[in-house]
């Protein structure tokens, strides 16, 4: 470890920055391919953007954090506007929680719990939401890639004006589960995907 920050810090900022991103990036893609080693990789991943943190200066938030585990659910503080990008928040509990205009680009979601969180305008682009949790979420205006599909529930959520790619968005809607209503709006989960 120690040896790594000292080689980084070595090389330009720009190369230092980069090279953990690159790491990440193909680490990300080992997990996804290998699911019996998921609890191998994620360590290695934490090893691996720790350089990244000591050249950033610790970045932001909770960016390239491992929060794997922990408990951000039903919080009496805020995590408004968060920068959670390329977090490892595996089975992380983000129930109940304010995540209105949050960054969690290319983050590892893998069973992660937004169960009834307000995810207004957050950025969910690029993750890995393998078996995360959406129910009674509030999603409006949040931004989504095809890992969408991944999810294990989205019932109850609310996806008004919420961006989702089009072939996603049709595949999401053939899904029995994504229905329901959501509590806290109201929404029909289908009319706000204008699902037919
Ligand atoms: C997640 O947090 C919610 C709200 O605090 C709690 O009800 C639930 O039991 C938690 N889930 C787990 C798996 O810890
Ligand atoms: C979580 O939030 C709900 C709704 O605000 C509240 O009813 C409940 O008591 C809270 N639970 C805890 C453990 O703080
Ligand atoms: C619920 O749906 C209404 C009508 O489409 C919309 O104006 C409103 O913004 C939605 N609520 C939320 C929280 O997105």
């Amino acid at each position: 470890m120690r040896f790594i920050s000292c080689l980084l810090f070595s090389t330009s900022a720009a190369t230092a920055f980069q090279t953990p991103q690159i790491n990440n990036k193909q680490l990300l893609q080992s997990i996804q391919q290998t699911t019996a080693s998921v609890t191998a990789a994620a360590s290695i991943l934490t090893i691996a953007s720790s350089p990244a943190n000591a050249v950033s200066g610790g970045g932001l938030d909770y960016a390239n954090l491992d929060i794997t585990g922990q408990d951000f659910s039903n919080n009496s503080k805020t995590y408004k506007g968060k920068d959670f990008t390329q977090v490892i928040a595996k089975g992380t509990n983000f129930s109940g929680s304010n995540l209105q205009g949050c960054r969690f680009y290319k983050a590892f979601l893998v069973n992660t719990n937004f169960e009834g969180a307000d995810l207004r305008g957050a950025a969910l682009e690029d993750t890995s939401m393998d078996g995360a949790n959406l129910k009674n979420a509030i999603a409006s205006g949040t931004y989504f890639s095809a890992s969408l599909l991944d999810v294990a529930t989205a019932e109850n959520a609310d996806f008004t004006d919420a961006s989702i790619p089009p072939k996603t968005l049709a595949r999401f809607c053939d899904r029995e589960d994504v229905k329901g209503t959501n509590p806290v709006t109201g929404n029909d989960t289908r009319d706000t995907l204008f699902c037919p």
